[in-house]
This record gives C-alpha cells, sequence and structure tokens, in this order.
C-alpha cells in the first residue's frame, strides 16, 4: 500500500473496506468511494477548490436545525431526493405518482370532519378540494386518512410565517372513499434560500421556484403510504420545478365556479375554485 497513483489508489481504498460489517454496508462503501473518486479525477479541483467544497458542506450542516434541513434541501436540489423516490416507488400501473415529501409536513396537525374550512382567516381565493382514495382494483378505501398541506396565496407555508397552524389539516375517507375541504388557492414558492443550497442555485444560474401545489399524504390499512402533491396546470415553474417533482399524471387544473350552491351544498358568495383529484393507493409491499 505504498506509493499510490491517481489510479491505483482507488483499488486500495476499495479493498480496505472490503471487511465491512456486511454485505450492504461493503456494496455502499465502495460504490461511494468508486464515484468519489471518479467524481475527483473527472473535475480535477483545485486545492482551494476542494476546500470551498468542505466549506459548503460545513455551512450546509451549520444551517441545520430543528426547523431547518438544509441536506434534504441539497438533496431535493439536485434531484437525489426525486431518484431516491422513484427507485423506492416502483408501483403498479394505475397506482397514483409519488413526489418529494418536502420540509414543511408538521406532525401536530389538527383533525377535520369532512367539508370543514381548513384556513378560516386566511386571505386568499376560496378553494373547495375535493377526491377519492381507492385501491388498485377500483374499490373505494373508507376511514383512509388524508393529510393535507400546502402555502397561501403568497407562496407562504404557515410555519414560514410563525403563526397558528392554518392550510393544513387530516380527514378520514367517507363509505364511498371521499374526501372535501375547504381551503384557500397556493402559489408557486421558492424553496427556503437564504442558506448555503440558495447560493448554490445561484452559483449554477437557477431558481429557487417551485410550480403552485397542493400536497397529500395519504394511509389506510394494508396500502403503503403516499406521499405526493396535486400540480396545477398553467403554471410558469412547471417545467423547471427547482426539485425535479413534477409528474404529468400528478397536474390537473382548477374548476373556476360563480357564486351559488358549492358541490358540498354550502351556499358561497364569491367566486372559487375547485380542486377535484382521484387517488389510487399501492399494496403495502410484504418483506
Ligand atoms: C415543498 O413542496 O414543500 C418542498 C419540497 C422540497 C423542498 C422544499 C419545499
Ligand atoms: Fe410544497
Amino acid at each position: 500500500m505504498r506509493d499510490l497513483n491517481e489510479i491505483t489508489i482507488t483499488d486500495e481504498v476499495v479493498g480496505a473496506v472490503a471487511g465491512g460489517s456486511n454485505d450492504r454496508i461493503r456494496r455502499i462503501s465502495q460504490a461511494l468511494i468508486r464515484h468519489l473518486h471518479n467524481f475527483v479525477r473527472e473535475v480535477e479541483p483545485s486545492q482551494k477548490e476542494w476546500e470551498q467544497g468542505i466549506d459548503f458542506l460545513t455551512q450546509t450542516g451549520q444551517m441545520c436545525s430543528d426547523v431547518r434541513q438544509e441536506f434534504i434541501l441539497l438533496s431535493d436540489a439536485l434531484g437525489v431526493s426525486m431518484l431516491v423516490d422513484t427507485i423506492n416507488h416502483r408501483h403498479p400501473d394505475g397506482a397514483t405518482e409519488t413526489t418529494v415529501f418536502g420540509p414543511f409536513f408538521v406532525e401536530d396537525r389538527q383533525e377535520f370532519a369532512l367539508g370543514a374550512n381548513i384556513s378560516e382567516g386566511v386571505p386568499g381565493v376560496p378553494l373547495f378540494v375535493s377526491g377519492t382514495v381507492k385501491d388498485i382494483a377500483g374499490s373505494p378505501i373508507e376511514g383512509a386518512t388524508v393529510d393535507s398541506w400546502h402555502s397561501d396565496d403568497e407562496g407562504f407555508y404557515d410555519v414560514q410565517k410563525g403563526h397558528d397552524l392554518a392550510m393544513r389539516g387530516r380527514f378520514n375517507t367517507d363509505a364511498g372513499g371521499r374526501f372535501w375541504f375547504w381551503t384557500v388557492r397556493p402559489k408557486f414558492y421558492p424553496i427556503p434560500n437564504d442558506g448555503p443550497v440558495g447560493k448554490m442555485l445561484e452559483a449554477q444560474g437557477r431558481h429557487p421556484f417551485r410550480p403552485e401545489h397542493v400536497h397529500f399524504m395519504i394511509a389506510a390499512p394494508d396500502q403503503e403510504t403516499l406521499v405526493t402533491h396535486v400540480f396545477i396546470d398553467g403554471d410558469p415553474y412547471l417545467d423547471t420545478d427547482v426539485v425535479f417533482g413534477v409528474k404529468n399524471s400528478l397536474v390537473t387544473g382548477y374548476r373556476s365556479c360563480t357564486p351559488g350552491i358549492a358541490p358540498d351544498g354550502k351556499n358561497v358568495d364569491l367566486p372559487y375554485l375547485v380542486l377535484d383529484y382521484d387517488f389510487v393507493l399501492s399494496p403495502e409491499k410484504i418483506p
């Protein structure tokens, strides 16, 4: 193990981890070393660039806190989160496609009755959200838990504004697998870009925006929990989502409605929008 050169060093390091405690650790360590070495050979960083790279990763770690996960944001902005998501959700045809989870989910969210307004007092265009949850055979799932969360009409989540929780809630589907609730129309928004990931995007000549969307997490017994969004057709960022999360099957349009009787029988005195989307869950994988 002496006189290693630019090429021979790789096999030497790969060999050094051959005694890893299990096959998986060995495989991951060896692939990591091979790819990292090839990356360095391709890029040939100067000593200064290497130090800048270390500094970037250090700042990324330092930016992390209870309410900020800059490493996940980095993974999102480099398309790694979507790659991991795609590899882990090779679902049967017909099942709703998945997309990134994002940092704005809150464990401690409120459970609402069907038809409730989850954004009472929040300014914005009234939005009626409805849909069904079915299994892959087409049977409605009663009692599925439907979590939804989204931004306000300026592109901010409640947790970013530091006020009470809003624009998020949990529902249970009825006997027909249906759910429905009122909220306000969200907007496209930038991912948190006041840290190293924001600086990286700027240096890469990229904008920080995600297209308008509503998040869903849907869980039911014997089904794989679905984490996804519904995107809105016509958004200017659909084709350049900073986290690469858009899938055609998840894009739909609002139906514009004039004041009057809404689909839930409520009399609405303002123009409002309807977002209707039917979800299909995948059966839980048996390990
Ligand atoms: C979101 O949609 O909430 C999100 C996803 C990835 C990074 C930042 C935000
Ligand atoms: Fe989001």
